[in-house]
């Protein structure tokens, strides 16, 4: 439909027409059965009838129903818009793949953009049109449980994996690919940053620093043709993001150019009356309209209140009226107004829903998220190894991680059922050692028994998924104390003890990392974790994945991250005057970003920068030698980063600014090229100019942030 068809459809409906479409509500009322306001809806206030005019809705799916709610809902339409349906789909619809943090982990573009693809699929043929996501707060705090939903802690990798998302999961035609579904991405903005990683807590910063690295991943889906864009729960220089004019109007929509849907997140319409910047939902709704958000999340304040407000002269209606059209273009733009029904269709979600085709991509990702922490000589096992597989993660389900709404645990393959399926059953017995957080006498007496009958101990732990996510932030970020008890207690008995991890942060690894043989982080990795990480811990697939968060020594260090200023007092400064240290833990993390092991080796030689003078127009072509010097084929993730050596502002030590993932058999080299370009050294000055500076650089390349070869060239300007 062309805009002035959308426009006349707007201009056709009355004012409560209108701002029904700018509410959003979730959707268990619409339950075949339902229909009546009971419990948390009542509490909104909103009565039945205007819950049966609301624009969207959330957390619906199924063909069946949702073909069947749309019918309904159209019969009842004067202008026949259609509803539109948007879920979480966050890291796959029912088929789960990796926590977006693992997914991070593997610096696998094509696998992220074909994990995002599969779960649109799933999702469009079980009716939804929008899902929120992708979310790519940048993070450095690993105590906030959301940690997980992100990429990690570097704004250019977050910005290229934000990229491939929405292209996974929009495509290149939402009108026609009705397997796609729109994208969403949130939390704009800042999210990541709330002080002590507390979920929900207050964020403050420069816009220096929000602008350096807090902002660029949310634009880098903009620009990728992102749908929509979800507000943030938190405040930024005390102003909530959901009412804040200059994030959304200005940064937004003015500098970025986005001309898509603004969606409150859940409640956020009508927090700011807690965060103390409205008195009541009147002035929420009107603020919150005013700073540019299109759809209000499950709280009632635009329902309630903007009849009245725009009656008495307070709210102007072509506020109303930009937000509608805008809302209507979103739904044309799927092509609803042709096919309500869009992608729905019972016989195919019976067909593409976890069909085998998913689960072998889902394998095949989970065996690229995973991250070879420490191997000393015991991995791989070899066949015939006697394996004493122990520990609360050994056979449960509950590997999929938080935001995996369709995902079961019983249709997850688990550790031991995939073992059992590798080897022979007298070659195994499986204990439980422990629960996630306690344990018995009786638990561990039986983990001692089946270790000491075993050639290795395989120890499966972790944090239940119900420790990270919203509203799952730790203060503490050991693994709990009855399984660090369990490795003590099993070391002892002096077998070799492989670890694997399944959790939703970066933990402090003290009591793991020092104590056992082999640690294999496996995150949560959804449906096929199990045969996943068999096939690394056997060395059917070689791990490749590398950490794009930094392990901290210990949470006194938080944050933690690589990309972080020299300051004026270094620690190589030691001995000459006081520096920048603690006195009883170091300044680098447990495990630095960029890093993860393999069962091979690579070497780096012949690095080699094809000018020691970069033209402004120019490139700089870097090109490095890397062979695998090792025994098994594997992928290495070549890294370049630079440092701007002096600029008007203090730069960071280093700066990821290319990767490339190869494939390498063992003995084989390969030359691998960097591109550098003026416009990527290019930063953010004191009066926020985004300008290169003339002069020296260092450039670095390797196997991760600290693992690097280091060479100098000037930028010449
Ligand atoms: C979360 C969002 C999510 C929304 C809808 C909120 O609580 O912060 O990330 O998309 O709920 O479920």
């Amino acid at each position: 439909m062309n805009f002035q068809a959308l426009a006349m459809i707007v201009e056709g409906m009355t004012l409560d027409e209108k701002i029904a479409q700018l509410m959003q509500l979730a959707g268990h009322f619409y339950a075949e059965n339902g229909g009546e306001v009971t419990g948390p809806m009542a509490d909104l206030g909103i009565s039945d009838s205007i819950m049966g005019t609301a624009g969207s809705v959330l957390g619906v799916s199924g063909a069946k129903d949702l073909i069947r709610i749309q019918k309904d809902y159209l019969r009842n339409s004067s202008q026949g818009v259609p509803l539109l349906f948007m879920a979480d789909v966050i890291h796959g619809y029912r088929t789960i793949f990796p926590i977006p943090l693992a997914l991070g982990c593997s610096w696998d573009l094509v696998a992220a953009e074909s994990s995002a693809a599969v779960a649109a699929k799933e999702a469009a043929v079980s009716g939804v049109h929008v899902t929120f996501a992708p979310m790519v707060d940048l993070v450095r705090d690993p105590r906030w449980g959301r940690v997980l939903e992100t990429t990690g802690e570097d704004h250019y990798l977050n910005g290229q994996f934000a990229r491939a998302f929405v292209r996974g999961f929009q495509g290149h035609n939402l009108r026609q690919d009705t397997d796609r579904v729109a994208a969403c991405v949130k939390h704009f903005a800042a999210y990541g940053a709330a002080e002590g990683g507390r979920d929900y807590n207050t964020v403050d910063m420069s816009e220096h620093q929000l602008r350096s690295f807090y902002l660029p991943a949310y634009q880098a889906a903009i620009e990728a043709g992102c749908q929509l864009v979800m507000t943030s729960f938190n405040t930024i220089a005390g102003m909530p993001s959901t009412v804040n004019r200059w994030l959304l109007r200005d940064v937004l929509r003015e500098e970025w150019d986005f001309t898509g849907v603004v969606i409150s997140d859940w409640d956020s319409v009508k927090e700011v009356i807690a965060h103390g910047v409205a008195h009541d939902e009147a002035e929420a709704a009107t603020k919150a309209l005013r700073a540019g958000v299109d759809i209000e999340m499950m709280s009632p304040c635009y329902v309630k209140h903007l009849h009245q407000l725009v009656c008495s002269g307070v709210v102007e209606e072509s506020l109303i009226d930009e937000a509608v059209l805008r809302i209507l273009q979103l739904k044309d733009s799927l092509g609803l107004f042709e096919n309500p029904y869009r992608g729905a269709n019972e016989e195919r979600e019976r067909e593409v829903v976890l069909c085998e085709e998913h689960r072998l991509i889902a394998r095949d990702i989970a065996e690229k998220s995973c991250v070879l922490l420490k191997n000393d000589s015991v991995l791989p096992l070899e066949t015939g190894t006697k394996i004493a597989l122990i520990g609360p993660f050994a056979n449960t389900g509950d590997i999929l991680g938080a935001w995996s709404w369709k995902g079961q645990s019983e249709e997850v393959v688990t550790l031991a059922q995939a073992l059992e399926s590798k080897i022979d059953i007298d070659q195994l017995t499986i204990a439980q050692g422990c629960d996630v957080t306690t344990g018995t006498n009786e638990q561990r007496e039986e983990a001692i028994r089946a270790a000491r009958g075993s050639d290795v101990i395989v120890l499966a732990l972790g944090e239940a998924s119900n420790m990270s996510g919203e509203a799952a932030s730790r203060g503490n970020i050991c693994l709990p104390l009855v399984q660090l008890e369990l490795i003590a207690t099993l070391k002892t008995l002096k077998k070799p003890i492989v670890v694997v991890l399944f959790n939703g942060r970066p933990l402090d690894l003290h009591g793991v990392l020092d104590q056992v043989d082999a640690v294999l982080e496996a995150w949560y990795p959804g449906t096929e974790g199990g045969t996943a990480i068999v096939n690394l811990l056997f060395g059917d697939r070689n791990p490749s994945g590398k950490l794009t968060m930094s392990f901290p020594y210990t949470v006194g260090q938080i944050p933690v991250y690589y990309n972080h200023l020299n300051t004026g007092r270094p620690e190589e400064f030691a001995g000459q005057s006081y520096v920048s240290n603690y006195l009883d833990i170091p300044n680098e993390p447990l495990l630095p970003f960029g890093f993860g092991l393999s069962y091979t080796h690579f070497s780096y030689s012949n690095f080699a920068l094809s000018t020691d003078v970069l033209e402004k127009g120019e490139s700089l072509l870097i090109t490095v030698e890397v062979k695998n010097t090792g025994e098994y084929s594997g992928e290495e993730v070549v890294q370049l980063y630079v440092r701007d050596l002096v600029g008007e502002v203090a730069r960071p030590l280093k700066e990821l600014k290319a990767f490339e993932k190869i494939l390498l058999q063992p003995g084989e080299k390969k030359q691998v090229t960097f591109s550098v370009t003026e416009e990527q050294l290019r930063y953010y000055h004191s009066d926020l100019r985004f300008e290169s500076d003339a002069g020296e650089f260092e450039v670095f390349v390797g196997s991760s942030s600290v693992d690097v070869q280091k060479q100098k060239f000037t930028l010449r300007c």
